[in-house]
Protein backbone atom coordinates (compact mmCIF):
# COMPACT_ATOMS: atom_id res chain seq x y z
CA UNK A 1 0.00 0.00 0.00
CA UNK A 2 1.84 3.38 -0.81
CA UNK A 3 -0.49 6.46 0.48
CA UNK A 4 1.70 9.19 -0.64
CA UNK A 5 -0.27 12.36 0.36
CA UNK A 6 1.49 15.53 -1.18
CA UNK A 7 -0.85 17.43 1.23
CA UNK A 8 -2.89 16.25 4.65
CA UNK A 9 -6.33 14.21 4.77
CA UNK A 10 -7.66 17.79 5.14
CA UNK A 11 -6.08 19.08 1.50
CA UNK A 12 -3.78 21.19 3.75
CA UNK A 13 0.21 20.92 3.38
CA UNK A 14 2.34 19.16 5.93
CA UNK A 15 4.81 22.36 6.51
CA UNK A 16 1.51 23.50 8.37
CA UNK A 17 2.77 27.26 8.22
CA UNK A 18 1.39 29.68 10.38
CA UNK A 19 -0.61 27.11 12.96
CA UNK A 20 0.23 27.84 15.91
CA UNK A 21 2.78 24.18 17.63
CA UNK A 22 2.11 26.16 21.23
CA UNK A 23 -1.89 25.85 21.71
CA UNK A 24 -3.43 24.39 24.51
CA UNK A 25 -0.69 22.38 26.78
CA UNK A 26 2.03 21.96 24.05
CA UNK A 27 3.68 25.57 24.72
CA UNK A 28 3.68 24.59 27.99
CA UNK A 29 7.54 24.14 28.41
CA UNK A 30 10.00 24.72 25.97
CA UNK A 31 11.55 21.51 25.00
CA UNK A 32 14.10 21.25 22.11
CA UNK A 33 13.26 19.57 18.45
CA UNK A 34 9.45 19.35 19.55
CA UNK A 35 7.40 17.91 16.74
CA UNK A 36 4.40 19.72 15.26
CA UNK A 37 1.57 18.42 16.85
CA UNK A 38 -0.55 18.77 13.52
CA UNK A 39 1.87 16.58 12.68
CA UNK A 40 0.93 13.83 15.30
CA UNK A 41 -2.69 15.15 14.71
CA UNK A 42 -2.85 14.69 11.43
CA UNK A 43 -1.02 10.63 11.78
CA UNK A 44 -3.55 9.83 14.46
CA UNK A 45 -6.58 10.75 12.50
CA UNK A 46 -5.03 8.87 9.73
CA UNK A 47 -3.83 5.17 11.72
CA UNK A 48 -5.63 5.66 14.93
CA UNK A 49 -9.04 4.27 13.47
CA UNK A 50 -10.01 1.50 15.67
CA UNK A 51 -6.40 1.28 17.34
CA UNK A 52 -5.88 1.30 20.92
CA UNK A 53 -2.17 1.92 22.17
CA UNK A 54 -0.19 4.60 20.41
CA UNK A 55 3.29 4.75 21.53
CA UNK A 56 6.26 7.55 21.53
CA UNK A 57 9.01 5.44 22.59
CA UNK A 58 11.23 9.18 21.67
CA UNK A 59 8.30 11.48 23.98
CA UNK A 60 10.33 14.78 24.74
CA UNK A 61 7.89 17.11 25.66
CA UNK A 62 4.91 14.87 24.92
CA UNK A 63 3.09 15.96 22.05
CA UNK A 64 2.30 12.22 20.77
CA UNK A 65 0.65 12.12 23.89
CA UNK A 66 -1.59 15.40 24.11
CA UNK A 67 -2.61 14.70 20.41
CA UNK A 68 -3.31 10.97 21.67
CA UNK A 69 -5.75 11.89 24.65
CA UNK A 70 -7.29 14.65 22.47
CA UNK A 71 -7.75 11.94 20.00
CA UNK A 72 -9.23 9.91 22.75
CA UNK A 73 -6.44 6.89 22.46
CA UNK A 74 -4.54 5.51 25.51
CA UNK A 75 -0.88 6.42 24.94
CA UNK A 76 2.64 5.63 26.87
CA UNK A 77 5.63 7.13 26.48
CA UNK A 78 9.39 6.95 27.08
CA UNK A 79 11.97 9.26 27.11
CA UNK A 80 15.77 9.02 28.83
CA UNK A 81 15.59 12.88 30.39
CA UNK A 82 14.11 13.48 34.03
CA UNK A 83 12.95 16.38 32.38
CA UNK A 84 10.77 14.94 29.49
CA UNK A 85 9.32 13.24 31.73
CA UNK A 86 8.44 16.06 34.10
CA UNK A 87 7.06 17.98 31.12
CA UNK A 88 5.32 14.93 29.49
CA UNK A 89 3.41 14.24 32.70
CA UNK A 90 2.71 18.08 33.80
CA UNK A 91 0.83 17.76 30.31
CA UNK A 92 -1.37 14.70 30.57
CA UNK A 93 -2.19 15.09 34.07
CA UNK A 94 -5.63 17.29 33.52
CA UNK A 95 -6.17 19.90 36.02
CA UNK A 96 -9.93 19.03 37.01
CA UNK A 97 -11.72 22.84 36.85
CA UNK A 98 -13.29 21.97 40.33
CA UNK A 99 -9.68 22.03 42.10
CA UNK A 100 -8.24 25.56 40.40
CA UNK A 101 -9.46 27.87 42.93
CA UNK A 102 -7.67 25.71 45.64
CA UNK A 103 -4.57 25.41 42.98
CA UNK A 104 -4.27 28.98 42.86
CA UNK A 105 -4.47 29.86 46.62
CA UNK A 106 -2.09 27.36 47.88
CA UNK A 107 0.38 28.99 44.64
CA UNK A 108 -0.18 32.42 46.07
CA UNK A 109 0.55 31.29 49.72
CA UNK A 110 3.51 29.49 49.12
CA UNK A 111 5.05 32.43 46.87
CA UNK A 112 4.08 34.73 49.82
CA UNK A 113 5.76 32.47 52.34
CA UNK A 114 8.85 32.19 50.35
CA UNK A 115 9.72 35.77 50.42
CA UNK A 116 10.33 35.59 54.00
CA UNK A 117 12.31 32.69 53.79
CA UNK A 118 15.86 32.28 53.87
CA UNK A 119 17.27 29.15 52.06
CA UNK A 120 20.43 28.34 52.61
CA UNK A 121 23.22 28.64 49.63
CA UNK A 122 24.67 25.30 48.89
CA UNK A 123 28.63 25.20 49.58
CA UNK A 124 31.48 23.49 47.28
CA UNK A 125 31.18 22.76 43.81
CA UNK A 126 27.46 22.72 43.09
CA UNK A 127 27.46 26.31 44.71
CA UNK A 128 30.43 27.00 41.73
CA UNK A 129 28.18 25.84 39.05
CA UNK A 130 24.66 27.44 40.67
CA UNK A 131 27.02 30.67 41.08
CA UNK A 132 27.81 30.65 37.25
CA UNK A 133 24.15 30.53 36.02
CA UNK A 134 22.25 32.56 38.74
CA UNK A 135 22.96 35.69 40.42
CA UNK A 136 23.16 35.29 44.27
CA UNK A 137 19.83 37.29 44.94
CA UNK A 138 17.89 35.03 42.12
CA UNK A 139 19.46 31.91 43.49
CA UNK A 140 18.53 32.55 46.73
CA UNK A 141 14.94 33.38 45.61
CA UNK A 142 14.63 30.26 43.71
CA UNK A 143 15.79 28.27 46.58
CA UNK A 144 13.25 29.58 48.84
CA UNK A 145 10.66 28.99 46.71
CA UNK A 146 11.52 25.66 45.70
CA UNK A 147 12.00 24.87 49.74
CA UNK A 148 8.39 25.60 50.05
CA UNK A 149 6.81 24.10 46.95
CA UNK A 150 8.89 21.25 48.16
CA UNK A 151 7.23 21.11 51.59
CA UNK A 152 3.64 22.26 50.43
CA UNK A 153 0.73 19.66 49.98
CA UNK A 154 1.15 20.78 45.82
CA UNK A 155 4.39 18.44 45.58
CA UNK A 156 2.70 15.54 47.00
CA UNK A 157 -0.18 15.92 45.27
CA UNK A 158 -1.27 14.71 41.51
CA UNK A 159 -0.49 17.99 40.19
CA UNK A 160 3.48 17.64 41.62
CA UNK A 161 4.38 17.41 37.30
CA UNK A 162 2.65 20.69 37.00
CA UNK A 163 4.55 22.54 39.66
CA UNK A 164 7.68 20.91 38.93
CA UNK A 165 7.59 21.93 35.13
CA UNK A 166 6.60 25.70 36.33
CA UNK A 167 9.89 25.85 38.55
CA UNK A 168 12.01 24.13 36.02
CA UNK A 169 10.25 26.73 33.49
CA UNK A 170 11.09 29.92 36.41
CA UNK A 171 14.63 28.32 36.64
CA UNK A 172 15.26 28.76 32.85
CA UNK A 173 13.30 32.44 32.70
CA UNK A 174 15.44 33.70 35.46
CA UNK A 175 19.05 32.27 35.16
CA UNK A 176 21.90 33.56 33.10
CA UNK A 177 20.68 31.10 30.35
CA UNK A 178 20.01 32.61 27.39
CA UNK A 179 16.67 32.93 26.34
CA UNK A 180 15.74 30.82 23.18
CA UNK A 181 19.24 28.75 23.04
CA UNK A 182 18.73 25.59 23.69
CA UNK A 183 22.69 24.77 24.29
CA UNK A 184 24.06 25.82 27.92
CA UNK A 185 25.28 29.63 27.22
CA UNK A 186 25.63 32.47 29.40
CA UNK A 187 24.02 36.02 28.72
CA UNK A 188 26.80 38.19 27.58
CA UNK A 189 28.36 40.41 30.90
CA UNK A 190 26.29 43.65 29.66
CA UNK A 191 23.13 41.82 29.67
CA UNK A 192 23.49 39.90 32.68
CA UNK A 193 24.30 43.23 34.46
CA UNK A 194 20.07 43.87 33.30
CA UNK A 195 19.12 40.62 34.19
CA UNK A 196 17.56 41.20 37.77
CA UNK A 197 14.18 38.93 37.75
CA UNK A 198 11.73 38.95 40.36
CA UNK A 199 11.92 35.17 41.23
CA UNK A 200 8.61 34.88 42.77
CA UNK A 201 6.32 37.43 40.47
CA UNK A 202 8.24 34.91 37.37
CA UNK A 203 7.29 31.33 39.18
CA UNK A 204 3.08 33.29 39.45
CA UNK A 205 2.82 34.25 35.99
CA UNK A 206 4.28 30.87 34.89
CA UNK A 207 1.36 28.83 37.47
CA UNK A 208 -1.22 31.14 36.35
CA UNK A 209 -0.21 30.29 32.54
CA UNK A 210 0.24 26.88 32.70
CA UNK A 211 -2.81 26.37 34.70
CA UNK A 212 -4.92 27.95 31.79
CA UNK A 213 -3.18 26.36 29.12
CA UNK A 214 -4.60 23.25 31.17
CA UNK A 215 -7.92 24.95 31.51
CA UNK A 216 -8.33 25.11 27.90
CA UNK A 217 -6.88 21.70 27.11
CA UNK A 218 -9.88 20.19 29.54
CA UNK A 219 -12.13 21.46 27.95
CA UNK A 220 -11.27 20.87 24.61
CA UNK A 221 -10.74 16.90 25.89
CA UNK A 222 -14.28 16.86 26.97
CA UNK A 223 -15.27 18.07 24.20
CA UNK A 224 -13.44 15.35 22.00
CA UNK A 225 -14.18 12.74 24.38
CA UNK A 226 -17.81 12.07 25.72
CA UNK A 227 -17.96 8.61 25.92
CA UNK A 228 -13.95 7.65 25.99
CA UNK A 229 -11.70 8.17 29.10
CA UNK A 230 -8.45 8.08 27.40
CA UNK A 231 -5.16 8.07 29.45
CA UNK A 232 -1.63 8.70 29.25
CA UNK A 233 1.63 6.89 31.07
CA UNK A 234 4.98 8.24 30.75
CA UNK A 235 8.33 5.80 31.86
CA UNK A 236 11.97 7.02 32.29
CA UNK A 237 13.99 4.58 30.36
CA UNK A 238 16.30 3.76 27.64
CA UNK A 239 14.12 3.44 23.86
CA UNK A 240 17.16 1.27 23.00
CA UNK A 241 16.32 -1.76 25.29
CA UNK A 242 13.26 -3.56 24.12
CA UNK A 243 11.10 -3.27 27.18
CA UNK A 244 7.74 -4.45 25.77
CA UNK A 245 6.53 -6.84 22.96
CA UNK A 246 3.83 -6.10 20.95
CA UNK A 247 2.06 -3.59 22.82
CA UNK A 248 1.36 -0.68 20.47
CA UNK A 249 -0.93 -0.79 17.35
CA UNK A 250 0.97 2.68 16.71
CA UNK A 251 3.92 4.29 17.00
CA UNK A 252 4.39 7.96 16.18
CA UNK A 253 7.87 9.37 17.35
CA UNK A 254 10.93 11.81 16.31
CA UNK A 255 13.95 10.06 17.57
CA UNK A 256 17.15 11.94 18.27
CA UNK A 257 19.09 12.87 15.87
CA UNK A 258 22.19 12.52 17.81
CA UNK A 259 23.38 14.65 20.36
CA UNK A 260 26.42 16.05 18.55
CA UNK A 261 27.47 19.79 18.25
CA UNK A 262 25.53 19.49 14.88
CA UNK A 263 22.62 18.43 16.46
CA UNK A 264 20.38 19.32 19.68
CA UNK A 265 21.96 18.42 22.76
CA UNK A 266 18.67 17.36 25.41
CA UNK A 267 21.29 17.17 28.52
CA UNK A 268 22.62 20.56 28.47
CA UNK A 269 19.34 22.04 27.71
CA UNK A 270 18.05 20.27 30.58
CA UNK A 271 20.81 20.81 32.99
CA UNK A 272 19.60 23.68 34.73
CA UNK A 273 16.11 22.57 35.47
CA UNK A 274 17.21 19.33 36.30
CA UNK A 275 20.18 21.12 38.91
CA UNK A 276 17.04 23.05 40.51
CA UNK A 277 15.00 20.40 40.74
CA UNK A 278 17.56 18.11 42.34
CA UNK A 279 17.67 15.65 40.03
CA UNK A 280 21.10 14.54 39.79
CA UNK A 281 22.69 14.66 36.04
CA UNK A 282 22.64 11.66 34.47
CA UNK A 283 24.57 11.06 30.85
CA UNK A 284 21.80 10.43 28.29
CA UNK A 285 23.74 11.04 25.23
CA UNK A 286 23.92 8.55 22.78
CA UNK A 287 27.64 9.72 21.41
CA UNK A 288 28.95 9.84 25.05
CA UNK A 289 28.99 6.12 25.23
CA UNK A 290 32.40 5.77 24.00
CA UNK A 291 32.45 1.92 24.57
CA UNK A 292 29.33 1.34 23.32
CA UNK A 293 29.28 -1.61 21.24
CA UNK A 294 28.36 -1.48 17.55
CA UNK A 295 26.37 -4.52 16.22
CA UNK A 296 27.48 -5.85 13.59
CA UNK A 297 24.37 -5.60 11.76
CA UNK A 298 23.84 -1.50 12.06
CA UNK A 299 27.11 -1.15 10.25
CA UNK A 300 26.83 -4.28 7.04
CA UNK A 301 29.48 -4.23 5.19
CA UNK A 302 27.39 -3.02 1.85
CA UNK A 303 25.13 -0.59 3.56
CA UNK A 304 24.32 3.24 3.47
CA UNK A 305 25.56 3.50 7.15
CA UNK A 306 29.40 2.27 5.88
CA UNK A 307 28.96 4.45 3.01
CA UNK A 308 27.99 7.72 4.93
CA UNK A 309 30.59 6.64 7.64
CA UNK A 310 33.83 6.26 4.60
CA UNK A 311 32.69 9.48 3.26
CA UNK A 312 33.00 11.31 6.36
CA UNK A 313 36.02 9.22 7.55
CA UNK A 314 37.79 10.69 4.58
CA UNK A 315 37.46 14.29 6.30
CA UNK A 316 36.74 13.84 10.11
CA UNK A 317 37.78 10.26 12.13
CA UNK A 318 36.70 11.18 14.78
CA UNK A 319 33.41 12.59 13.92
CA UNK A 320 32.66 9.16 11.70
CA UNK A 321 33.42 6.86 14.50
CA UNK A 322 30.81 9.29 16.64
CA UNK A 323 28.37 8.75 14.08
CA UNK A 324 28.98 5.23 13.77
CA UNK A 325 27.48 4.86 17.20
CA UNK A 326 24.74 7.28 16.62
CA UNK A 327 23.75 5.35 13.67
CA UNK A 328 23.96 1.64 16.43
CA UNK A 329 21.84 4.13 18.76
CA UNK A 330 19.62 4.73 15.51
CA UNK A 331 19.48 0.93 14.78
CA UNK A 332 18.60 -0.52 18.23
CA UNK A 333 15.75 1.61 18.78
CA UNK A 334 14.35 0.76 15.07
CA UNK A 335 15.09 -2.91 16.18
CA UNK A 336 12.91 -2.27 19.83
CA UNK A 337 10.15 -0.07 17.87
CA UNK A 338 9.53 -2.77 15.83
CA UNK A 339 9.24 -5.55 19.15
CA UNK A 340 7.10 -2.72 20.35
CA UNK A 341 4.45 -2.71 17.13
CA UNK A 342 1.57 -5.80 16.65
CA UNK A 343 1.56 -7.48 13.50
CA UNK A 344 0.04 -4.92 11.12
CA UNK A 345 0.73 -2.43 13.02
CA UNK A 346 2.30 1.02 12.29
CA UNK A 347 5.15 3.41 12.60
CA UNK A 348 5.40 7.40 11.56
CA UNK A 349 8.91 8.32 12.26
CA UNK A 350 9.47 11.56 11.69
CA UNK A 351 13.42 12.83 11.29
CA UNK A 352 15.44 14.50 8.96
CA UNK A 353 18.92 14.51 7.08
CA UNK A 354 21.73 16.34 8.62
CA UNK A 355 25.16 17.61 7.75
CA UNK A 356 28.08 16.57 9.04
CA UNK A 357 31.41 18.92 8.48
CA UNK A 358 30.16 19.23 4.96
CA UNK A 359 29.11 15.57 4.56
CA UNK A 360 25.24 15.42 4.31
CA UNK A 361 24.07 12.31 6.27
CA UNK A 362 21.03 10.91 5.02
CA UNK A 363 19.18 9.97 8.02
CA UNK A 364 15.89 9.12 6.71
CA UNK A 365 17.31 6.80 4.16
CA UNK A 366 19.16 4.79 6.81
CA UNK A 367 16.29 4.51 8.90
CA UNK A 368 14.65 3.00 5.79
CA UNK A 369 17.50 0.81 5.48
CA UNK A 370 17.54 -0.49 9.24
CA UNK A 371 13.19 -0.80 9.00
CA UNK A 372 14.41 -3.34 5.77
CA UNK A 373 16.33 -5.45 7.95
CA UNK A 374 13.10 -6.07 10.34
CA UNK A 375 9.64 -6.53 9.31
CA UNK A 376 8.66 -3.15 8.64
CA UNK A 377 7.39 -2.63 5.07
CA UNK A 378 7.19 1.23 3.70
CA UNK A 379 4.26 3.06 3.23
CA UNK A 380 4.53 6.22 2.35
CA UNK A 381 7.67 9.02 2.67
CA UNK A 382 6.27 12.96 3.28
CA UNK A 383 8.68 15.36 3.07
CA UNK A 384 8.20 18.44 5.18
CA UNK A 385 9.83 21.65 5.28
CA UNK A 386 10.19 23.49 8.40
CA UNK A 387 9.06 27.15 8.32
CA UNK A 388 10.47 28.19 11.97
CA UNK A 389 12.96 26.47 14.35
CA UNK A 390 14.81 27.95 17.53
CA UNK A 391 18.40 26.32 16.07
CA UNK A 392 19.88 28.65 13.47
CA UNK A 393 19.89 27.73 9.82
CA UNK A 394 23.52 27.02 9.64
CA UNK A 395 26.55 26.49 12.19
CA UNK A 396 30.15 25.45 11.57
CA UNK A 397 29.24 22.14 9.64
CA UNK A 398 26.86 23.82 6.91
CA UNK A 399 23.35 24.03 6.52
CA UNK A 400 21.10 22.77 9.67
CA UNK A 401 17.58 20.72 9.11
CA UNK A 402 15.43 22.41 7.19
CA UNK A 403 12.95 20.15 6.08
CA UNK A 404 12.32 16.26 7.69
CA UNK A 405 10.56 13.49 6.25
CA UNK A 406 7.84 11.26 7.73
CA UNK A 407 8.97 7.76 7.05
CA UNK A 408 5.57 5.66 7.78
CA UNK A 409 6.14 1.46 8.07
CA UNK A 410 3.51 -0.85 8.47
CA UNK A 411 4.71 -4.37 10.68
CA UNK A 412 3.91 -7.45 8.66
CA UNK A 413 1.38 -9.89 10.05
C1 LIG B 1 13.42 14.89 18.98
S1 LIG B 1 13.20 14.74 20.71
C2 LIG B 1 11.52 14.28 20.83
C3 LIG B 1 10.65 15.49 20.86
C4 LIG B 1 9.18 15.13 21.03
N1 LIG B 1 8.64 14.51 19.84
C5 LIG B 1 8.38 16.39 21.35
O1 LIG B 1 7.50 16.78 20.59
O2 LIG B 1 8.68 17.01 22.38
C6 LIG B 1 14.03 13.23 21.07
C7 LIG B 1 13.93 12.74 22.51
O3 LIG B 1 14.62 11.48 22.61
C8 LIG B 1 15.12 11.37 23.93
N2 LIG B 1 16.12 10.30 23.93
C9 LIG B 1 17.41 10.32 23.48
N3 LIG B 1 17.96 9.11 23.59
C10 LIG B 1 17.01 8.29 24.11
C11 LIG B 1 16.96 6.90 24.44
N4 LIG B 1 18.00 6.11 24.24
N5 LIG B 1 15.80 6.39 24.95
C12 LIG B 1 14.73 7.18 25.17
N6 LIG B 1 14.72 8.51 24.87
C13 LIG B 1 15.83 9.04 24.35
C14 LIG B 1 15.65 12.77 24.23
O4 LIG B 1 15.74 12.96 25.63
C15 LIG B 1 14.58 13.63 23.56
O5 LIG B 1 13.58 13.97 24.50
Amino acid sequence: MTISWSRTNDGKYWDFRGVSASYLVHGMHPYPARMHPHIARTLIARFGKSRSGIVDPFCGSGTTLVESLLAGFDSYGIDLNPLALIVSKAKTTLVDPDDVSDLVLQSTRLIKRSKTHFAVTPTGDQSKILKFWFKRRVLSQLLALKEELQSSELWHSRYKWLFASCLSRTARAVSNQRPYEFKAYRLPKELRQKHNPHVPKVFEGIVLQSISRQLEFYLEFQRQNRDRNPSSEVLLADSRTSYFRAVADLVITSPPYGDSPTTVNYEQFSRISLMILDIPRRDFGWTRERHQKVAHESVATDSLTRRVMAKLGVVDAHKARVLGRNFDSLWRSISSMTQLLKGGGVCCVVLGPRTVRGVTIPTPDIVSEYADQFSLKRLDCISRNIPRKVQPWRNNSGRTIDNEKILIFSKLR
